[in-house]
């Protein structure tokens, strides 16, 4: 079986130099993809043969982890509904520690560190405390969540852009103007949305958005449980209802989405 120490050696092979190497009291922010290992990058992959601490989240596969030397240290710091929850600021503590600790340490992320990852801030807190990281991109949920479910994030003749949002911005106080984004007319793709969709939902409708718009949840994204729930911006709130529809879940707004007809796989 191919190990993360042997991704290493793949690795310099591929770029004919050293790879970087995790040296003690680093800290490497690695972006651990959708949640397939396939997903995965060579760098992550190198960065975990290295690991002798590895903070990670609660959305990295199990198979991702075992990826990593059986000696490495694992640390759950993850941050979901309904289970056991790191602040941040006790991830952002631990990850100082280890480091003063003289570890080599990985955190590791879903997706990519510095998409809705808390990646930036965890960055920041290292670069005050005066300790050296690198960061490790990966991935990102939202992109690879379409092309699994055979969405394009672009499509000549459809868009120009498309929008990566939060779902979370949409009761915060200076949250998301809804109303512009729906004034865009460009695909939105829509991160930790579940628990607000009928609200965010609505607010695009009554920005004047048509309720007969594509719209589509992209359940568990490049995963064995993928399941997609395809509707419109007028239905999609009760399809998610009725189907059960859990996190994590991307959703998709616009006209990309019936593209799936043709190209899902
Ligand atoms: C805290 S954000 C982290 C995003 C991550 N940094 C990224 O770049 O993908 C977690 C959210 O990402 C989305 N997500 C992560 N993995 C997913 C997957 N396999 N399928 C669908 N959505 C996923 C969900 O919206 C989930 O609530």
């Amino acid at each position: 079986m191919t190990t993360a120490t042997d991704s290493l050696r793949l690795l310099e092979q591929l770029t004919g130099s050293p790879a970087p190497r995790l040296e003690p009291g680093h800290v490497w922010l690695v972006g651990a993809g959708p949640g397939h290992p396939g997903q995965l990058t060579l760098d992550a992959l190198a960065a975990l043969a290295q690991a002798e601490a590895i903070v990670h989240d609660d959305l990295v596969d199990a198979r991702i982890l075992a990826a990593a030397p059986a000696s490495a240290e694992r640390i759950f710091a993850g941050k979901r509904g309904g289970r056991p929850s790191s602040a941040q600021a006790d991830i952002t503590a631990t990850l100082i520690t280890l480091a003063r600790q003289g570890r080599r340490v990985v955190r590791l992320k879903g997706g990519d560190p510095y998409v809705f990852g808390r990646g930036g801030e965890e960055a920041l807190a290292l670069a005050e405390a005066g300790i050296p990281f690198r960061v490790i991109s990966g991935v990102t949920a939202g992109l690879a969540g379409l092309s699994a479910a055979g969405i394009p994030a672009t499509m000549r003749g459809i868009n120009h852009a498309v929008i990566l949002a939060t779902g979370h911005a949409a009761t915060e106080e200076g949250g998301l103007d809804w109303a512009a984004l729906a004034r865009l007319g460009q695909p939105i793709v829509l991160y930790m949305a579940l628990r607000r969709l009928g609200s965010i939902l609505a607010s695009l409708q009554d920005a004047g958005m048509d309720p007969a718009t594509p719209a589509a949840i992209v359940e568990s994204g490049t995963l064995p449980g993928q399941r997609v729930v395809s509707g419109t911006v007028g239905t999609l709130e009760q399809q998610a209802l009725a189907e059960g529809t859990a996190s994590p879940c991307i959703v998709v707004i616009g006209d990309i989405v019936p593209l799936r007809e043709r190209l899902a796989p």
